[in-house]
Formats: C-alpha cells, sequence, structure tokens
C-alpha cells in the first residue's frame, strides 16, 4: 500500500488526530488495485466513517443504555428463557464477529428485538466498528430527505446515502417491515439488502414478520443457510412484565 499522492503536501494533523507518517495525514492508501483503503496505522478514517454512520442512526434515547449485560434471560418458564438464552448467544455471536454473517431475529412486539440490535450497535461502534444501527422507517425516511434536499455533497446526496446503507460495514436494521411500503421502498430494500448479500456484508435484521411474508426474492436471501441465522423471539412481551420480575 502506498500513501495517496498529494501536491500540498505536508498535510497537517486536525486538531486532535495523530500526525500519521505511513498515510502523510490522508488518512488512506492505495492498495495493489488502485483502490483507497482506510489507513489501519492512525485509524482516523476508521473513526470519521463510525462518525458518518451516526449521523443516520437510530441509536439514540434508551437505545444507549441497552447491553447484553441488561438484556435478561431470566423467566418462569424455562421455555422462555431457552429462546431469550438462543437470541442473546445468536446476538452476542454476531457482535463479536460479524464479518460475513447475516442474523434474522423476528418475533412480537415487546421481545427485545431492538433491545439486542442496539446491544450489537452499542457494542461495535464501542469497539471502534463502523456499524449503522436504522430502523427501516428512519432509512426511508433519510432517502426521502436527501431527494428533497437536492445538495451536492456526497453525504447528502440520495446515491450517496443509498451507497453508505448498502457499503456499511455492518447493518443493523430495526423494524423491518413497519415502513409504510411503496414498490419504491420495496426497491430500494431490495437493492440494498440484495448488494449486501452479494457482498457477503454484515447485516443483522430485526422484525415483526416472519422472513417468508417478504417478498419471495428478499426471503429466499435472508434464509441462505450458508451464512444467515434466522431466530423467531418468541419471548412475551417485556413491557408487560410487573416491575418485580425485572
Ligand atoms: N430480555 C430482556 N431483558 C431486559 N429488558 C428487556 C428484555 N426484553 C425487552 N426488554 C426491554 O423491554 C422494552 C421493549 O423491548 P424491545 O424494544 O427490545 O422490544 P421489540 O421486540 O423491539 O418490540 P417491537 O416489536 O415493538 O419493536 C425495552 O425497554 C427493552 O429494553
Ligand atoms: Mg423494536
Ligand atoms: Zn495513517
Amino acid at each position: 500500500m502506498r500513501p495517496l499522492q498529494n501536491p500540498e503536501r505536508p498535510v497537517r494533523p486536525l486538531p486532535g488526530e495523530p500526525d500519521c507518517a505511513y498515510c502523510d495525514n490522508m488518512r488512506f492508501l492505495v492498495d495493489a488495485t488502485g483502490a483507497l483503503q482506510p489507513c489501519e496505522h492512525c485509524g482516523v478514517a476508521r473513526q470519521r466513517k463510525v462518525r458518518s454512520l451516526e449521523s443516520f442512526s437510530s441509536r439514540s434515547g434508551t437505545a444507549l443504555t441497552q447491553f447484553f449485560g441488561n438484556f435478561s434471560v431470566v423467566d418462569s418458564d424455562p421455555r422462555q428463557s431457552r429462546v431469550l438464552e438462543l437470541c442473546k448467544e445468536a446476538a452476542t455471536d454476531f457482535a463479536h464477529v460479524p464479518e460475513g454473517q447475516w442474523l434474522v431475529i423476528w418475533g412480537e412486539r415487546g421481545s427485545g428485538k431492538s433491545h439486542l440490535c442496539a446491544a450489537v450497535a452499542n457494542h461495535l461502534i464501542g469497539a471502534g466498528t463502523p456499524a449503522l444501527f436504522i430502523t427501516m422507517p428512519d432509512l426511508i425516511a433519510a432517502l426521502k430527505q436527501a431527494m428533497e434536499l437536492q445538495s451536492n455533497t456526497e453525504q447528502e446526496t440520495y446515491s450517496g446515502r443509498l451507497s453508505l446503507f448498502k457499503t456499511a460495514p455492518v447493518l443493523i436494521l430495526d423494524d423491518l417491515g413497519a415502513e409504510t411500503s411503496s414498490p419504491w421502498s420495496d426497491g430500494v430494500l431490495f437493492e440494498i439488502l440484495d448488494y449486501r448479500y452479494r457482498n457477503r456484508i454484515a447485516t443483522m435484521i430485526a422484525s415483526n414478520v416472519a422472513p417468508d411474508r417478504f417478498d419471495p426474492r428478499i426471503a429466499s436471501r435472508m434464509q441462505d443457510k450458508a451464512f444467515c441465522t434466522v431466530l423467531q423471539n418468541s419471548a412475551n412481551d417485556y413491557r408487560k412484565r410487573p416491575l418485580s420480575d425485572r
């Protein structure tokens, strides 16, 4: 890998960022194929990617307080406990090694799907991995907003945002199926998931809807046993638990 050619060398690091001799503070290196790769020596490109994904994230409010550590698997019914254990285990495995994996958790309201999505996102982002936690309605809204903005900056154009959702190193897509569906939104969803499927990019999906009830092309990709884990979270609604049992 070689540094990017920069006619105005040397580039000063931004305040708070390291002075990196490997990339000449360009934060990217050019690999053998001519493609740009984040400079791993200074890690700044990675941090910037984390921050740029965070600007679209649905990771706010209670999601910031949801971790594996406060996800309870205790239930008076041992079958419910087992289901919660399996879901927590699968989410923990995904959070530790997301590369090349898909995890789909579907089930009833209040069964803890969003809590596990947030726990995965908090773990990954805490470890500096660029991960995007976004609900499907927020993703659609971000794309609609981009169409209205008609801006030129890469992050604000429709194609810039779509590309971000297609290529985020880890995408945690919550509430799939909760968006107001239209032929356009169905097309967007297919484009994002198909790209991630073909390139085996880490993706976690949570939904109230069983995989087989999606468009058959999406349903089939979600259930590829080669690298997708599909779990039904059949736990009871945690929101209805008496406070003394939580
Ligand atoms: N096993 C659990 N341990 C601790 N808290 C839980 C557990 N399951 C759910 N909760 C809490 O209950 C609330 C509802 O859970 P959550 O939002 O994850 O449900 P959901 O499955 O995403 O529901 P919906 O389908 O309505 O989106 C949250 O505050 C969450 O932290
Ligand atoms: Mg939810
Ligand atoms: Zn560097």
